[in-house]
């Protein structure tokens, strides 16, 4: 049965908002910490932090962009070599693009698709065989509320998030009775990074939900480790989060339709400056 206690927990996206605190709250429990993220300096101040404050915590900054598939290779050798096998996977890192789809920056959408579909897919698929040769571990895929529907202004990352939440469930049908739980983790609006790096500049920089939805980072991040001890198939923390998901669970996709149909626009129609294909 997979246990926090004593476990070694990889976590994507540390440097900033869930992913780092993810990290505070592991820290008093797990054995062994990777943060990994691009931003070095921040995860090193981060590590020293709960380095400082947990002795028996061994933590490793891993800087890699999870990205590009090379340096997701180079991350796993590195931790083999290190002689780290973890049997948490904290899925977290991840983007969004707010705005029209036909004036979206290419780039900026390719580089969503690489982190929160392939670099998820691709981090599961190399640590999922150890722990199920150990028989035990638990992989937390961070998804979205916005997994649940079509999201004008934001489809690129909604499909990113639908697609997230699938795998999840049937990973965890294939992993069922391995001693390996996967979990997906569907937050509604949380105040991190996230929505400065969706915006495209130009646009109100709030993402969508209005300020009833917003759960604190503490609050997700602890329903989700509680998820994936408990082997919990998906969690949506916070009561509006959980009853605007079970309500659009519930809904005929026409429905569905006609309210997002509703939603005023929230950018530009196109892309603005810098907008390239
Ligand atoms: N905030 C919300 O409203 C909300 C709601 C639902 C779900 N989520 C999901 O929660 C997860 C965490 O987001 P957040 O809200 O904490 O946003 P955030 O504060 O912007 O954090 C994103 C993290 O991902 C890392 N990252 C971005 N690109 C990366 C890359 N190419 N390689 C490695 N790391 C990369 C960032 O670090 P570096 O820049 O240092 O690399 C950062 O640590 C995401 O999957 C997001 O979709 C967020």
């Amino acid at each position: 049965m997979f246990r926090l206690q004593g476990c070694s927990a990889l976590v994507t996206g540390a440097s900033s908002g869930l992913g780092e605190e993810f990290a505070r709250q592991l820290a008093p429990a797990a054995r062994c910490l990777v943060l990994v993220a691009r931003r070095g300096e921040r995860l090193e101040a981060l590590a020293a932090q709960l380095a400082g404050r947990h002795p028996d915590l061994r933590v490793l900054v891993e800087v890699a962009d999870l990205g590009r598939e090379p340096e997701r290779l180079a991350l796993v050798r590195r931790l083999a070599d290190e002689g780290v096998e973890p049997d948490l996977l904290v899925n977290n890192a991840g983007m969004g693009d707010y705005g029209e789809f036909a004036g979206a920056d290419w780039a900026k959408v390719d580089a969503m698709l690489q982190l929160n579909v392939v670099a998820l897919t691709h981090l599961a698929r190399l640590l999922l065989p150890p722990m199920l040769a150990g028989g035990r571990g638990a992989i937390l895929n961070v998804s979205s509320l916005a997994g649940e529907f079509p999201i004008p202004d934001f489809a690129v990352y909604a499909a990113s998030k639908a697609y997230v939440s699938s795998l999840s469930e049937a990973l965890r049908i294939e992993t069922r009775r391995s001693g390996v739980n996967v979990v997906a983790l569907c937050p509604g609006p949380v105040s991190t990074e996230f929505g400065e790096v969706a915006r495209r500049g130009g646009e109100a920089a709030r993402p969508p939900g209005g300020r009833l939805m917003y759960t604190s980072a503490p609050r997700v991040v602890r329903a989700g480790l509680e998820a994936a001890e408990r082997n919990r198939p998906r969690v949506f923390p916070g009561f509006p989060v959980f009853l605007l998901a079970a309500v659009a669970g519930a809904l005929p996709k026409a429905a569905v339709r006609a309210i997002m149909g509703t939603r005023p626009k929230a950018a530009p129609r196109t892309g603005g400056p810098g907008a390239t294909l």
